[in-house]
């Protein structure tokens, strides 16, 4: 038997998608392990989160007179470190180098909170709600140097309600995130969803759009 595929985790906040994740490969829905959670902020809630499910963490703050890349070198070394063969991101928020970005292309997903390429960037449920629009959602998509631009693989489409604020559509669209992160992942460590030519296939097919799911 293989030994089944090792993520790495990079978050900044709170962690709600990387529990989601654990918990999926825990109950094999993902057919792999998180070796590491590693964050930039040594107080983010999402590192506490991990150390009560059991899994390694560490956090490296970007020092001061430190560059970008030199600050993602000590990140990578950590992954590389870790074994990870993939890389996650998940409420990540800090811009990644190119250097860093290409050492994982195809092997580094990422999940924003919109129906890219909607609303890119911060705020997605302010300006989804200001923009008075009807859906909103959630999309996985692989990392490339252009920041929230990567090719998308997986979405989840959500219903903006009559009286919705932007915590609860929030919640709601966090619900949704944790449901297809896990998919997007299993897709990924199975090889069944790559990256070709910098273009997406799932099931050797190209995926010229999102698959949608709906949680209306
Ligand atoms: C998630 O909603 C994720 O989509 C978003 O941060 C949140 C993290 O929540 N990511 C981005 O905005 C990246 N551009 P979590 O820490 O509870 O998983």
């Amino acid at each position: 038997m293989t030994s089944p595929a090792r993520l790495a985790i990079l978050l900044s906040g709170a962690g709600t998608n990387m529990q989601a994740i654990v918990e999926a490969c825990a109950s094999d829905k993902i057919r792999a392990q998180v070796v590491l959670v590693a964050s930039d902020r040594v107080d983010a809630p999402g590192l506490a989160r991990a150390a009560a499910l059991g899994v390694p963490t560490c956090a490296i703050p970007p020092t001061q007179g430190e560059s970008r890349e030199q600050h993602d070198q000590r990140i990578r070394a950590a992954l590389e470190a870790s074994g990870a063969d993939f890389v996650i991101l998940a409420g990540y928020m800090r811009i990644l180098s190119s250097a860093f970005v290409e050492s994982f292309t195809g092997r580094m997903l990422n999940i924003h909170p919109s129906l890219l390429p909607r609303h890119k960037g911060l705020h997605t449920h302010r300006r989804v709600l200001q923009a008075g629009e009807l859906e909103h959602g959630a999309t996985v998509h692989f990392v490339t140097a252009e920041l929230d631009g990567g090719p998308a693989v997986l979405q989840a489409r959500v219903a903006v309600l009559p009286g919705d604020d932007e915590q609860s559509l929030a919640e709601r669209v966090q619900g949704s995130e944790h449901r297809i992160y896990p998919q997007a992942i299993e897709w990924l460590v199975q090889g069944r969803l790559r990256l070709r030519e910098g273009r997406p296939e799932l099931d050797t097919e190209p995926l010229t759009a999102p698959r949608i799911e709906d949680h209306l």
